[in-house]
C-alpha cells in the first residue's frame, strides 16, 4: 500500500471525513503510529520541548529537524510525514524558505513541510507550493513567537483579532497551502474558519469542528512531566508505566533476581 499524499487529504475534506495527526520524533514511535493508521505524522519543532530538552521551540535547528524527520520517514510506510520548518529557517523570505524546505524534502524525504504565520508567511507558502513542495500552514497561536507573546495566550479573542485570524487563514489558502493548523483558538471562531475554507483545518485547542485534530504525542500519551495545556487529552499514563518498569528492573537487579534462568546462556 502506498503512502498517503496531499491529494488524499483534499479528498477527505470533500467527503467530509475527519482525520487525526500526531507528532513523532523517532523511527520506533513513528512506526507504532504508522501501524495504528495515523494518516499524517508531524515532525514538529515541539521536539524542542518534548525530545531535546529545550524550554521552547525557538532553539530548534534545521540539522535537528532534518535528522529526526529522516528517522520518522524511515520508520513509516504509509503515513504522510510533514517536517516543521524551525524558527529562523524561513522568516528571511521565500528564497530562504525554499532552501530550508528543499533540504527537508531531499535529505529527510518528507512529503510536505509546515511553517508558522498567515499573511506574514504567504509569500513563502506561494514559492514553496509553486516549486512542488506541499505546505501545511499554522495560524492562531504560533509558538515560535513565544518571546513576543510573553507566554502562550489563546488567540483570536475579540472582533479585531477574529477578523485577522480569518484573513490569515484565507491568505495561506490562497497561497496554496494544503491544510492549516489552528492553535489555541476559540471553538466558535475555528468553526467559522473551517466553514469558510476549502482546505482542511487541523485543530489543536480549537474545538470539535475542525476537519482534523493534532496532539503532541508525548502529551497525549501522558509522557510529559508536569502540567499539560487544557486542550490535551491523556489517553495513556506512559510516564507512570515506564517509570514503574524502570523501578521493577532496578529492584530485580539489586535483589539478584534478574537475569533469571530463561534469560541466561550456558
Ligand atoms: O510542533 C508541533 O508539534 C506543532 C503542532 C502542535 C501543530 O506545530
Ligand atoms: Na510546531
Amino acid at each position: 500500500s502506498r503512502r498517503i499524499t496531499v491529494r488524499d487529504i483534499a479528498a477527505a475534506k470533500e467527503r467530509g471525513e475527519k482525520w487525526p495527526m500526531l507528532t513523532a520524533y523517532d523511527a520506533m514511535t513513528a512506526s507504532v503510529f504508522d501501524e495504528a493508521g495515523i494518516p499524517v505524522l508531524l515532525v514538529g519543532d515541539s521536539m524542542g520541548n518534548c525530545h531535546l530538552g529545550y524550554e521552547s521551540t525557538v532553539p530548534v535547528t534545521m540539522d535537528e529537524i532534518t535528522l529526526l524527520s529522516a528517522a520518522v520517514v524511515r520508520g513509516t510506510k504509509r503515513s504522510l510525514v510533514v517536517g516543521d520548518l524551525p524558527f529562523g529557517s524561513y522568516q528571511e523570505g521565500p528564497v530562504q524558505a525554499l532552501r530550508s524546505a528543499t533540504r527537508l524534502v531531499k535529505e529527510a524525504g518528507v512529503g510536505a513541510v509546515k511553517l508558522e504565520g498567515g499573511e506574514r508567511s504567504a509569500e513563502q507558502v506561494e514559492l514553496l507550493v509553486s516549486s512542488g513542495i506541499p505546505v501545511m500552514a499554522h495560524v492562531g497561536l504560533t509558538p515560535q513567537s513565544v518571546n513576543a507573546y510573553g507566554g502562550y495566550p489563546v488567540q483570536g479573542r475579540g472582533e479585531e483579532a477574529a477578523q485577522q485570524l480569518l484573513r490569515d487563514a484565507k491568505a495561506v489558502q490562497d497561497a496554496g497551502a494544503f491544510a492549516v493548523v489552528l492553535e489555541a483558538v476559540p471553538a466558535e471562531l475555528a468553526a467559522e474558519v473551517t466553514r469558510s475554507l476549502h482546505i482542511p483545518t487541523v485543530g489543536i485547542g480549537a474545538g470539535l469542528e475542525c476537519d482534523a485534530q493534532v496532539l503532541v504525542w508525548t502529551d497525549m500519551a501522558g509522557m510529559t512531566a508536569g502540567r499539560v495545556p487544557k486542550f490535551v487529552k491523556q489517553y495513556l499514563n506512559m510516564r507512570e508505566l515506564l517509570g514503574g518498569a524502570a523501578k521493577e528492573f532496578a529492584q530485580e537487579v539489586v535483589g539478584g533476581t534478574f537475569p533469571a534462568e530463561e534469560h541466561t546462556f550456558h
